[in-house]
């Protein structure tokens, strides 16, 4: 069933991640949009995606995109910023449907919300090695003055839930020493998984920088999109939340809840891509 010629197209839109941390996205997009249903993928046989290289994360991105597509949903939002960062390009000439990633609105919440325009962002290794970041804040504003750092250790703390662990202030800390000193007004976090780390990273780097989490600017970019892009589900339709994964479904299960603020976790399948 394809989108019908009325105003309205009944299809869910179609969200992935390398695993459980983009549900903090469809989160956001499920409240923004109470009308729309949702398919999410969450590739957990294959997690992390932030240590592998761009050929391999542009491969699992197209695959995940494709069995979403085999789906029908109407649009991709690509949750994961490492995927953004690597497989946007790739996406966006083999899929005949709109697609949107993390990167843009991330960067222009922290442009919004930077008064110095000195702002920081933090990610995975690829996709700081990508360099996605500050090429997206220069295009935006040519003025903005950019620190990038990766932080490969915040991914596992979070999975392990350890937010208030002393070690985990240790890690932050010893992670973020070189964005002590910058005087940064603004960071982004370039990570499905940083938001819960929030508490610990203002103790480290101070309240006054502004932490830009990209779920909430995705989901009210994605709110306009939909106005303009897709056509919308008839006024009145239930939202549906199914959720696939490529490992068993128990350990998502499990973690999924931290990440989806009290949404409940159900209709979860395994699949084969
Ligand atoms: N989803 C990834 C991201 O936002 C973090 C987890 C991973 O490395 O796969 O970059």
């Amino acid at each position: 069933m394809k989108g019908d010629k009325s105003d309205f197209d009944p299809r869910p839109i179609g969200i992935f991640d390398s695993g459980v941390g983009g549900l903090t996205v469809l989160g956001a997009l499920a409240r923004q949009l109470p009308g729309e249903s949702f398919i999410y993928l969450g590739d957990t046989a294959r997690v992390p995606y932030g240590s592998k290289s761009p050929r391999t994360v542009e491969r699992y991105t197209l695959q995940v995109a494709d069995f979403l597509l085999s789906q029908n949903v109407k649009a991709l939002v690509v949750a994961c910023n490492t995927a953004s960062a690597l497989g946007l390009a790739a996406l966006r000439t083999h899929c005949d449907v709109p697609i949107q990633g993390v990167i843009q609105p991330g960067c222009r919440a922290a442009l919004s919300a930077s008064k110095s325009r000195h702002i920081g962002v933090i990610g995975t290794r690829t996709t700081m090695a990508s360099g996605a970041y500050p090429h997206t804040l220069y295009l935006l504003n040519p003025k903005v003055q950019v620190s990038s750092l990766a932080c490969p250790l915040f991914v596992p703390l979070v999975e392990e839930n350890w937010l208030t662990h002393p070690a985990t202030h240790l890690i932050v800390e010893e992670s973020l020493k070189p964005f002590i000193h910058k005087k940064l007004d603004t960071l982004i976090l370039g990570c499905t998984h940083y938001p819960p780390l929030k508490p610990v990273i203002k103790e480290v780097l101070g309240s006054e920088v502004r932490l830009v989490d990209s779920a909430q600017a995705v989901a009210e970019e994605m709110e306009l999109r939909l106005r303009d892009l897709i056509k919308p589900t008839r006024p009145g339709t239930p939202q549906l939340l199914n959720y696939l994964v490529t490992d068993v479904a128990e350990r998502f299960i499990e973690v999924a809840p931290r990440f989806l603020d009290g949404l409940p976790v159900k209709n979860v399948e395994m699949v084969d891509l």
